[in-house]
């Protein structure tokens, strides 16, 4: 069974991933679940966390892995996406991990191959297995995700792990508030669930939080006029003085790459509260988790 989003996916199988990952924290033992399975990784788009990780959790569950990047690949010789898929499929690999710059690849290409497909981020769509990394991370922090105040700042609209994440919050009864300064903030985001507010000040959504989850101002999504860089960070980068309105044990949040100086500061990023090193962590054992679910006889 593929994985293609939050959206479409049940609370209890959340839960059952999530639990599982807590199997897999703080333990690099090589196991043999999925000896003999192969799981190939496509990547056409940069990464190294994402990456990595589903690499190094498919080597932990004893499984062959294969890793290709899009510019090392036929594609630049202008096979089609289909294409590139059918000659893969061919292979007989048990899963494709796939990230793609287009939203909806993933979902398209899993109704025309039998194999399972991850979706490791499509476009600005979702990013499912970071929505999960970072759901295990706050429930390391909190007992429940439920009645949390979770604010996640920076270009949400071009950002496919606020998407994934506000399903998820949401699905579990978290309060979502979205920020960032206002191109970046199309009011349409607020039906993404029910439990969502928007505001374009970033004091009004650190207030009371308890957990906040910076993004990264991603320029290489933006295909209108980009968003100019400016004083972004006098704006919207994280300082010290903000954790101050947060709740006391609030936690700091980022999928990374980070870009210090610009939407986190140094001093954020390197304190006590930030998990984000925890974070890269738990996306070994969430991906596990996931890979388990997909690849497992
Ligand atoms: C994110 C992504 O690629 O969507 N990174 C990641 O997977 N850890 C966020 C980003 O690129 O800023």
């Amino acid at each position: 069974m593929s994985l293609l989003g939050i959206e479409n996916l049940a609370r209890p199988e959340i839960e059952a991933i999530l639990n599982r990952a807590k199997d897999f924290q703080n333990s690099t033992a090589k196991l043999d679940t999925l000896r003999n399975r192969l799981l190939v990784n496509l990547f056409f788009e940069n990464s190294t966390r994402t990456r990595t990780s589903f690499e190094i959790a498919a080597k932990r569950l004893g499984a062959d892995t294969i890793s290709i990047t899009a510019s090392a690949s036929s594609t630049s010789k202008g096979e089609s996406l289909v294409d590139t898929l059918n000659t893969l499929g061919a292979m007989r690999p048990h899963a494709i991990v796939m990230r793609h710059a287009a939203s909806g690849a993933p979902h398209f290409l899993a109704r025309y191959l039998p194999t399972p497909i991850i979706n490791a981020g499509d476009g600005t769509h979702e990013h499912p297995t970071q929505a999960l990394l970072d759901a295990r991370t706050i429930l390391d922090n909190r007992p429940s995700l439920e009645g949390l105040r979770v604010a996640i700042i920076g270009d949400i609209a071009h950002s496919r792990v606020a998407r994934s994440n506000v399903h998820l919050l949401s699905k579990f009864g978290a309060n979502v508030v979205l920020c960032g300064p206002a191109p970046l903030l199309p009011p349409q985001l607020a039906k993404l669930a029910p439990d969502v507010s928007l505001t374009y000040d970033i004091r009004e959504a650190i207030q009371d939080a308890d957990v906040i989850m910076m993004l990264r101002v991603q320029l290489e999504r933006q295909h209108e006029t980009p968003f100019p860089p400016g004083d972004y960070f006098k704006f919207y980068g994280l300082r010290p003085d903000h954790l101050l309105l947060a709740k006391p044990d609030v936690i700091v949040m980022h999928p990374g790459p980070i870009n210090r100086g610009r939407e986190i500061s140094s001093e954020v990023a390197d304190s006590k509260r930030s998990v984000i090193l925890n974070q890269v962590e738990n996306g070994i054992a969430v991906r596990m988790a996931v890979l388990e679910r997909v690849m497992g006889a």
